[in-house]
């Protein structure tokens, strides 16, 4: 069956300090009353990952990073490979993020290379897509995710797209306070586990977990969650108190 996932996406937010104690309060919460059969992924800055893995359970916490280089080492000032990340002890990456591609000019491209890289290293990325509100507006949105994809994860092998999770982020619902509707937010995901099964066939469409992502919270998690196509969220603002947190890791 396929895996239930609610990771947290930190963004820029937290010094290490912070995002260590956030860290052990989800680590403990987490303990005492987490759902036991959902996957719960810290993805915190680069800086942090380190300290957040000796901080929790890693049996019951995995730690993401939010990106990784395109490369897999060399002369690239400032950048952070995947097999720096893996040896940390993290275990996910998250890649796509509607943030990267539009602030720092993420392509196709590059995604593929580092969506490669992530996969070598024997990580899982977390593969983000999702359309603006334009697009969504004019109700292309179906096409632009189904190209999103095929320019991207759809050039993997079956077996390694069988690794990756999918994350749905529609842009015009990130930080925004508007979350898409629980119908909207399942016809999109049952749109993709259907151009998945098209693609790698339906045992693989049937094992992929897709989550949903923007303004994710303790209220509307049950209602998202409760759709058969929404395998979890992949949760910014919401992740940061670990309160919030557990109570979406508890909707289920
Ligand atoms: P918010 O939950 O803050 O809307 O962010 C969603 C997101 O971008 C997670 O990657």
């Amino acid at each position: 069956m396929r895996k239930k996932v609610v990771a947290g996406n930190w963004k820029c937010n937290t010094n290490l300090q912070e995002g260590v104690e956030l860290a052990k309060a989800v680590n403990e919460a987490v303990a005492k009353d987490g759902a036991k059969d959902v996957v719960v992924v810290l993805g915190t800055p680069f800086t942090h990952i380190t300290s957040v893995v000796d901080a929790v359970d890693t049996n019951r916490i995995g730690v993401a990073s939010q990106n990784c280089a395109a490369e897999a080492k060399g002369a690239y000032t400032g950048e952070v490979s995947a097999a720096m990340v893996k040896s940390t002890g993290a275990e996910y990456v998250i890649l796509g993020h509607s943030e990267r591609r539009e602030y720092y000019g993420e392509t196709s491209e590059i995604l593929n290379k580092k969506v490669a890289l992530t996969l070598e290293n024997g990580l899982t990325p977390i593969y983000c897509c999702g359309e603006a509100l334009d697009i969504r507006e004019a109700g292309t949105q179906n096409d632009f995710v189904k190209t999103q994809l095929e320019e991207t994860v759809f050039n993997l092998s079956a077996e390694d797209f069988s690794k990756i999770i999918i994350a749905y982020e529609p842009i015009w619902a990130i930080g925004t306070g508007v979350t898409a509707s629980s119908e909207q937010a399942q016809e999109m995901l049952a749109f993709i586990r259907g151009l998945i099964a098209d693609k790698f066939g339906a045992a693989v469409a049937e094992e992929t977990s897709i989550l949903y992502g923007g303004s994710c919270n303790p209220k509307n998690a049950n209602e998202l969650f409760a759709n058969p196509d929404i395998d979890g969220g992949l949760i910014g603002g919401a992740s940061l108190k670990a309160e919030d947190f557990l109570a979406i890791i508890n909707a289920y």
